[in-house]
């Protein structure tokens, strides 16, 4: 994922002639007050899980719960703590081979597929490691306060390192769901009350409506302060003609349909590269959905559960919903599309702070104004290829780990899921996966 922080990346000397002594303080307290927050949530998110739970890796993609501990740690240690004290010594100096995302300092990088054959370091000293450097940063950020010298470039950075924690909390519980479906007990992570009354309040009706927007030119992408990644900038133009937007996710129910009429047995559904994919990894149904005689089930983070029908699809890739969507003579949103529609809205919606780690039907009063369920839920796949914006620039130097490097082969989802921070999530925030992933917790909306 890219980066970008406001300002230029390059800027070398401490812009704190502009800020006075008394706002540095308490930006750096409310920094450090983010920090802790931060942090302390992924020991929430590990805290239903043993230290069995937290080693395996179930695919390649995915990664066991202590490679994401450690390697959000290592950020810090790395981009933060090693650059601001002279003579820095590591906590461990082979972290930085076992826990680097991207190539270390000699161009090695630890093979991704074999990050869960490591039994060590253990669990707990992957604790003990972030205690550490937790530890660090808070002296660092209380010797910001006293030292005028310090620069904002830093804070700037410690922010950049728990976006990125963010996003990897979202990981974790993407990946340890994987991890967990992979066991014939259907172990439960979290029970979860809400998952159980969700049908009660759902709204029912008369289904989809289709939402009308105009043809015109279009502002697309972030300009202005508060935090984002590179690949949302620069903002710039584009012509988008006029177009209609479904109110809301496409749900499990509609999707039965496209398996009654054998929508995984009809290749002039798919794309080319799609039904070759469905040939060779034998797809029938979404992941972690399971057949019990007539009956529909699906593996959540709260364990296996009937299929709620009013519950947004998940867990499809953009094959998938690009399939379904030809089913239905309808496609895809591009990303400028669901921008336009989601430029202006709250940011409302199921993030992991509801606590319910699974979609949501769509409940109250039905708008003609605006669609529903744009933030929130399920990353919507769009028909856009993750590609560079006009003028992209992307962050330089050893944050290098995060520039456009993975602008190839991917497409654009957008709007978070049901566990993505809230904070973490605004409408210009571009994600992107491969056509095939569908591990990730991602749906879709209809255009036309
Ligand atoms: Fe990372």
């Amino acid at each position: 994922m890219s980066l970008y922080v406001p300002g230029s990346p390059s800027r070398k000397t401490c812009p704190t002639s502009d800020m006075s002594l008394s706002r540095k303080l308490s930006s750096v307290q409310q920094l450090h007050d983010r920090y802790r927050e931060v942090r302390a949530w992924s020991e929430t998110i590990c805290a239903p899980l043993a230290p069995e739970d937290c080693v395996i890796q179930s695919m390649p993609d995915v990664s066991p719960t202590r490679w994401h501990l450690a390697h959000t740690t290592w950020f810090f240690e790395t981009f933060v703590l090693s650059r601001a004290t002279p003579d820095y010594q590591p906590c461990r100096a082979e972290f930085e081979y076992l826990f680097n995302s991207y190539y270390n300092s000699v161009g090695r990088q630890f093979p991704r597929p074999q990050r869960g054959l490591l039994s060590r370091p253990t669990v707990a000293e992957v604790w003990a490691y972030r205690r550490q450097v937790d530890q660090r940063i808070g002296e660092l950020l209380e010797g910001v306060g006293a030292d005028g010298e310090r620069c904002e470039q830093l804070l700037l950075v410690i922010e950049l390192g728990l976006q990125h924690e963010q996003q990897h909390q979202e990981l974790m519980l993407t990946d340890i769901k994987h991890v967990l479906a992979q066991n014939p007990l259907y172990p439960v992570y979290r029970e979860s009350e809400l998952l159980q009354s969700s049908v009660a309040g759902a709204r029912r009706g008369n289904g989809t409506a289709q939402i009308s927007y105009g043809e015109g030119l279009v502002k697309i992408g972030h300009s202005g302060p508060g935090f984002v990644f590179d690949n949302e900038t620069p903002r710039h133009r584009e012509f988008v003609e006029s177009f209609r937007l479904a109110d809301r996710l496409v749900t499990a129910g509609q999707y039965v349909e496209f398996l009654k009429d054998d929508g995984y047995r009809r290749p002039e559904l798919w794309l080319s590269a799609g039904w070759q994919t469905v040939l060779d990894a034998g797809w029938q149904v979404p992941l972690y959905w399971v057949q019990r005689g007539e009956d529909w089930w699906q593996f959540t983070l709260s364990g296996l559960r009937p299929l709620d029908p009013l519950e947004p699809v998940c867990h499809v890739s953009y094959y998938e919903a690009d399939a379904f969507a030809r089913w239905c003579g309808l496609r895809l949103a591009t990303e400028a599309e669901w921008e336009v529609a989601a430029g202006e809205l709250p940011i409302e919606g199921n993030f992991v702070e509801s606590e319910r780690f699974h979609p949501a039907p769509v409940t109250g009063a039905s708008s003609s104004a605006a669609p529903d369920q744009l933030f929130g839920d399920v990353w919507e796949w769009t028909s856009s290829d993750y590609s560079a914006y006009p003028g992209f620039r992307p962050l330089d130097g050893a944050l290098g780990e995060y520039n456009g490097k993975f602008m190839s082969g991917q497409y654009v989802l957008r709007g978070g899921s049901c566990v993505t921070p809230r904070s973490h999530i605004r409408a210009t925030y571009r994600n992107f996966f491969p056509p095939d992933a569908r591990w990730q917790f991602s749906g879709f909306r209809l255009a036309e």
